[in-house]
């Protein structure tokens, strides 16, 4: 393997907890939870019983019933907006949006005539809370916003954008794709109705998992019905939570992996992870930044983004230069449009894109070294 700064798309590697809690899972304990009475079924209920007690504890959700599992972030974002928003409300988002939350709302404006109204942004993505406030109406229901751009890693400011939300009895969403595992989370303190995640990003844990918290007294409409091991006798869904939102077999040895991975993570501390980002990202930064041939996209104070990075270098497609990390030296990033094309038009990439670094918590300095040394060879042929 060489080296690996696609962190936003993946984490990888994994800490070594999370391999052997899959490969435990998969070979020792095997059965289905919650659809049998017998003892290896109930050793998987267990897992997942421990792995939702656990995320409702890292997030300060309210109680564990509200941790819904699901196969990434995408289904979790669905989910919410699908099980929320009705024919003609209003929903108001930002350009910072991934596909995972643009695709489900402009299909709804199609099929339930929803109204969707964009947060004006700053070249580099930042928001101001307070010009949120003249987009509201009483017929806004929800706000969708992510927490940090997997392009240029811009952080919203959360907390302040939800009070005003709060202020005005709109619905709040939180996209914490890029963010939860490297940046506190607290459901109550940020007045985070809704939150969507992957599992497999800066959660560690591996890809197949995604989680949906939902709050007390929210009830959505689900996206998928079923078997929910649970009130097997109706043919009505349960309106029990969780398992009104996770009909069908769960991953439980995805969610085993996942558990793992907040474990290492609360034992290694938010803090010390999200200050290794910060240190390797200050340096990618400031040496990328003294090569002139180097467009640097985004806030360029480390502390205002999440992982990822994005540049181009002048004359040279984007693809050109993921290529060559890739052939000739062995290092892997991610190209193109990141399947977030309104933040290209924002920052002046679109339809091209940008080349996209994204460092994890396994990354080195030696790492950044290596990276920045290929580009600049690269953009020396230009
Ligand atoms: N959304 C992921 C990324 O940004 C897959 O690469």
């Amino acid at each position: 393997m060489g080296i690996y700064l696609d962190n936003s798309a993946t984490s990888h590697p994994k800490p070594a907890e999370v391999y052997d809690a899959v490969i435990h899972t998969l070979k020792e304990v095997g059965a289905n939870p919650g659809r049998g009475g017998h003892k290896p079924s109930l050793r998987a209920s267990r897992i997942i019983f421990e792995a939702r007690e656990l995320i409702a504890t890292f997030f300060n959700a309210e109680r564990s019933s509200r941790i819904v599992f699901t196969s990434n972030a995408t289904s979790a974002l669905n989910m919410a907006i699908k099980g929320i928003l009705n024919e003609g409300d209003e929903v108001i988002t930002t350009p910072l949006e991934h596909n995972s939350v643009l695709r489900p709302l402009f299909s709804l404006k199609k099929s339930r005539s929803v109204e969707i109204k964009f947060i004006d942004c700053a070249p580099d993505g930042t928001i101001d809370p307070y010009s949120i406030e003249k987009l509201i109406t009483k017929k806004t229901r929800l706000l969708v916003l992510n927490h940090s751009s997997n392009v240029i890693g811009t952080i919203s400011p959360a907390k302040e954008i939800f009070s005003v939300c709060k202020r005005h009895n709109v619905l709040t969403l939180l996209d914490s794709a890029q963010t939860a595992g490297v940046i506190p989370i607290d459901v109550m303190d940020m007045n985070i109705d809704m939150l969507a995640t992957a599992g497999h990003k800066s959660l560690l844990g591996p890809q197949g998992t995604g989680i949906l918290y939902v709050k007390e007294g929210i009830n959505l409409k689900p996206l998928i019905e079923g078997g929910t091991g649970t009130q097997s006798s109706s043919i009505e869904q349960p309106v029990d939570m969780p398992e009104s939102l996770e009909s069908g077999t769960v991953n439980t040895p995805g969610i085993a992996g996942l558990k793992a991975g907040v474990e290492f993570i609360m034992r290694n501390g938010l803090k010390n992870i999200r200050d290794h980002e910060i240190r390797l990202n200050k340096m990618l930064i400031e040496k990328l930044s003294d090569n002139k041939k180097i467009i640097l996209y985004g806030p360029k104070n480390p502390e205002k983004i999440s992982s990822p990075v994005s540049f181009n270098i002048k004359n040279l497609d984007c693809s050109e230069v993921g290529f060559i990390l890739d052939e000739i030296y062995d290092i892997y990033v991610r190209v193109g449009l990141h399947c977030a094309p309104l933040v290209h038009k924002l920052i002046g990439t679109f339809p091209q894109g940008t080349v996209r670094i994204s460092v994890g918590y396994f990354n080195t300095e030696e790492d950044i070294d290596a990276v920045v040394k290929a580009i600049n060879e690269i953009s020396c042929k230009v």
